[in-house]
Order: C-alpha cells, then structure tokens, then sequence
C-alpha cells in the first residue's frame, strides 16, 4: 500500500493534466458547436464561394464584386461590423433563406447543408484577414 500510494498519486496528476489539456483543447470549438456539427472544410467553402458567391459579395467580401455595380441593393460588406457581429446561425439562415426584395436569394436546394456551413466558416474567415 505504501509503495503504490505515490505511484497512484503521479497517475492521478497525469489524468487532471490529460483532462486540463482536454478542455484547452476543445475550449475554442465550443461556441460554434450549435451550427457546426463537425469542422468545416474551408476548401469546399471557398471553392462554394468563388462558384455562387464572389460576384456579388467580391474576392475579399467586401460586397465590390464584379456583377455588384448593377445591383439596387448592394451586397453584404462581410468586413463591417455588422455582419461581423452576426452569429453563424444569422448568416446560415440568411443564406438558406435569402433576403426578401434583394438579390440575395435562397440558396436551400442548390447548396447542402454542409456546402452552406463551408461557406459561413469561409465568409468568417474572409472577415478576419483586414482585422
Ligand atoms: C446576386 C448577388 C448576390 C449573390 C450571388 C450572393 N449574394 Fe449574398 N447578399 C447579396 C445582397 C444584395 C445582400 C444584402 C441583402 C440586404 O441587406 O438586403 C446579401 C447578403 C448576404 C448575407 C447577409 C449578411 C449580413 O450581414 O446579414 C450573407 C451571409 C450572404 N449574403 C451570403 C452569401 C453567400 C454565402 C452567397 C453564395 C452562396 C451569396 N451571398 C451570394 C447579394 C448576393
């Protein structure tokens, strides 16, 4: 008994140290886990965004994109505040649903529910790189 108590003792400390490093790990997923079921695959969204999405929103999202100018109402600048503070959960319905009386149309049907999560990862991602 004497002899394994300290032995014990290191494998408790190895367990709390696994289980500290555990949560660390998985802490920043955390948030997104109601809309994203698994990690996105920023490939496909980008790959999703070039196809559907780049001529209107532009290259860097900011809402310049080349068939833009001909458009009343102009697209979402992903970079401004105000979609940044939206949630992935705003942004994914906005795309499966579109906007009433705007260019921004349903996507539902033509994407897939991951194409569409693929997407909202890249569009975030996009968001990112002036910040
Ligand atoms: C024909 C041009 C056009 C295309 C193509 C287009 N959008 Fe849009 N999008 C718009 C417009 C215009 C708005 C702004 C609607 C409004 O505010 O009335 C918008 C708004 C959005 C918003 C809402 C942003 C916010 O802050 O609320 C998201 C998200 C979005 N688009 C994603 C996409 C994605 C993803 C694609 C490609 C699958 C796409 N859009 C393709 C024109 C387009």
């Amino acid at each position: 008994m004497i002899l394994t108590g300290p032995r014990q003792f290191v494998r408790y400390r190895l367990f709390a140290a696994g289980l500290i490093g555990f949560c660390v790990a998985n802490g920043p997923a955390l948030p997104s886990l109601n809309a994203q079921d698994y990690p996105p695959d920023m490939a496909r969204g980008k790959a999703v965004y070039e196809h559907h999405c780049q001529n209107c929103h532009g290259p860097t999202g900011r809402g310049d994109g080349s068939g833009a100018v001909s458009l009343k109402v102009p697209p979402a600048n992903f970079q401004r505040f105000q979609s940044f503070l939206k949630s992935d959960e705003e942004l994914l319905r906005t795309i499966e649903h579109g906007v009433v009386f705007s260019p921004m149309h349903a996507w539902r049907g033509q994407l897939t529910d991951g194409e569409m999560q693929d997407v909202v990862a890249y569009i975030r991602w996009l968001s990112e790189q002036t910040r």
